[in-house]
């Protein structure tokens, strides 16, 4: 499945998480105008597309030439009421003000991966099947691949590089492995390599977390989601609305404290007795707590049990 020029735009692709909670979060509406930062294969922009109908319009942006292909041949039928870009959202507001698609009611960012993107074992995001160490949400770009990392990097790099996205506690046991095996060049040799360095505990596999800090350092994930936040909030116009999901802390944590900081007037460090940020705040605080799929989500779509979705509103 998956296989580019092999393209299935039908629904059962990539099963959209928390698809109810986001239409509310955003407070879709006939005629808004929508940004959806990772249209994947367009789950999330169908459901918002109906919401707004008949009039609203929304703007797709994804990083993989194949999600663009999927979700323009799935929003084909929403005619000029849609329209999908291959760009990364750490361009937004430049793609989207040069598609006059600014200021906008609503912006949706759906981080991670789709399901058929991992299901391709040429892509090289996942252990469960083989294929080379790719893992760019763009196989078109200049950028290093997983490969270029696991086989150049020093051994400093890399203990820095598992320990920082993927928190990876057996991190230098596991680079000083991938030294030795070097050179790795598929997804299966590379779990083999750390499933041999650190041995198998529990039901995780134990290369979960190498491949999570590789992911998120060959497509620079968590800086563009830092460079992105800011933009999707300038967006948006008074009373829009910005919904994020994320999949892991490390992207929790940054939407929390980037929601939090944007919800304070100051933000100077306490110890200062008088205010010289002279921030002030720019959104509403919608959830204090992030919304979670229900049991019955988590069990119909396994991949939904660790999504959070954060939403503020624009002041
Ligand atoms: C979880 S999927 C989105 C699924 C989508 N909401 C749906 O319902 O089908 C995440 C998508 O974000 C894309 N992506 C990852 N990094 C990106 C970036 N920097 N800019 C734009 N899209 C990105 C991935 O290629 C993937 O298609």
């Amino acid at each position: 499945m998956g296989r580019r020029g092999h393209l299935d735009p039908s629904p059962v692709g990539h099963v959209p998480v928390l698809l109810q909670e986001v239409v509310e979060g955003l407070a879709v509406r006939p005629g808004g105008r929508y940004l959806d930062a990772t249209v994947g294969g367009g789950g999330h922009a169908v459901a918002i597309l109906e919401a707004s109908a008949p009039t609203g319009t929304l703007l797709g942006l994804d990083r993989d030439p194949e999600a663009v292909a999927r979700a323009s041949a799935r929003l084909a039928p929403y005619g000029d009421r849609a329209k999908v870009i291959h760009a990364s959202y750490g361009d937004l507001l430049t793609v989207a003000r040069r598609e006059g698609a600014v200021p906008v009611d609503g912006v949706l960012f759906d981080l991670g991966f789709s399901s058929w993107q991992i299901q391709d074992a040429q892509r090289g995001f996942a252990f469960q099947v083989d294929g080379p160490l790719d893992m760019r949400f763009d196989p078109g770009s200049e950028s290093p691949t997983a490969a270029d990392l696991v086989n150049e990097s020093s051994l400093e790099t890399l203990v820095d590089l598992l320990r920082r996205y993927g928190e990876e506690p057996r991190a230098m046991a596991i680079a000083q492995a991938i030294v030795r095996a070097r050179p790795i060049r598929s997804t299966r040799q590379l779990a083999e390599v750390v499933a041999r360095a650190v041995g198998r505990r529990g039901r995780v596999h134990p290369a979960t977390r190498t491949f999570q800090a590789l992911r998120i350092a060959v497509n620079r994930e968590l800086e563009i989601l830092e460079r992105a936040l800011p933009q999707a909030l300038m967006a948006l116009k008074p009373g829009g609305r910005l919904a994020v999901i994320s999949f892991h802390s490390l992207e929790d944590r940054i939407v929390k404290r980037f929601f939090r900081q944007e919800a304070r007037d100051c933000i100077c460090p306490p110890e200062l007795p008088v205010c010289q940020c002279h921030h002030h705040r720019t959104v509403r605080l919608l959830v204090r707590k992030p919304i979670v799929p229900s049991p019955e989500e988590v069990e119909a779509n396994p991949r939904s049990r660790s999504a959070k979705l954060r939403i503020v509103e624009r002041l």
